[in-house]
């Protein structure tokens, strides 16, 4: 069985999505696939109760108790790398995971870390993008699905949806209609990635 491992720090809903998605679909019989943990950095993090509503096992590890990022990092990666099983490393998701991570971290799990990002990347890396999108007068936005490389919110695109941006749309507008478009794509992508496997 491949573990998959999600990484989450606040509502958790494309947690969710691809939980629905693993469990509706069969994940585990199609793909020898099952979501096995949620993990947040944050202990009050409203996807963790979400996962658990799902019968998924959740953990927290509080980024604040740690010295320095390397060690913050290095801590996860013990706690993610539980999860492997013989020949078969964990597949890490992140999905509203707040935390920018090391190079050492990207690398250990290269080509198997996925992050999904809510523009059309490389357009808007970073925060703040439904509002940077409006100000430029994007016609357009979107989000990205993406394999992870070192560099912030860049990597190989494996999905990707586009929304309208709409006159008079604000932030929160056009991130309720990109959401629910990463709700779609994101479970596909990875669908298609374990496919791969
Ligand atoms: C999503 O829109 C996701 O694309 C974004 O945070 C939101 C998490 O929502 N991720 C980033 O901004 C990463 N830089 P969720 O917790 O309900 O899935």
């Amino acid at each position: 069985m491949k573990n998959i491992v999600i990484l989450i720090s606040g509502g958790g809903s494309n947690m969710g999505a691809i939980v629905k998605a693993a469990q509706r679909e069969n994940w585990a019989a199609k793909y020898q696939a099952r979501v096995a943990v949620v993990i947040s950095n944050k202990a009050d993090a409203k996807g963790l109760a979400l996962a658990a509503q799902h019968g998924i096992a959740t953990e927290s590890l509080d980024h604040k108790t740690f010295a320095s990022r390397d060690a913050f990092d290095a801590a996860l990666m013990q706690r993610i790398d539980r999860y492997a099983t013989p020949g078969n490393p964990p597949l890490v998701l992140l999905a509203g995971f707040m935390r920018i991570l090391t190079p050492g971290f990207v690398n250990h799990y290269a080509g198997r870390l996925v992050n999904i990002h809510p523009s059309l990347l490389p357009a808007f890396p970073g925060l703040h993008t439904h509002q940077r999108a409006i100000d430029a007068g994007c016609q357009v936005a979107g989000a990205t699905v993406h394999l992870v490389t070192p560099e912030l919110d860049h990597g190989p695109i494996l999905a990707q949806a586009v929304v309208p941006v709409l006159p008079g749309d604000t932030a929160e507008a056009l991130a309720a209609r990109v959401l629910t478009q990463e709700h779609l794509i994101y479970p596909r992508a990875v669908e298609n990635l374990l496919q791969k496997k």
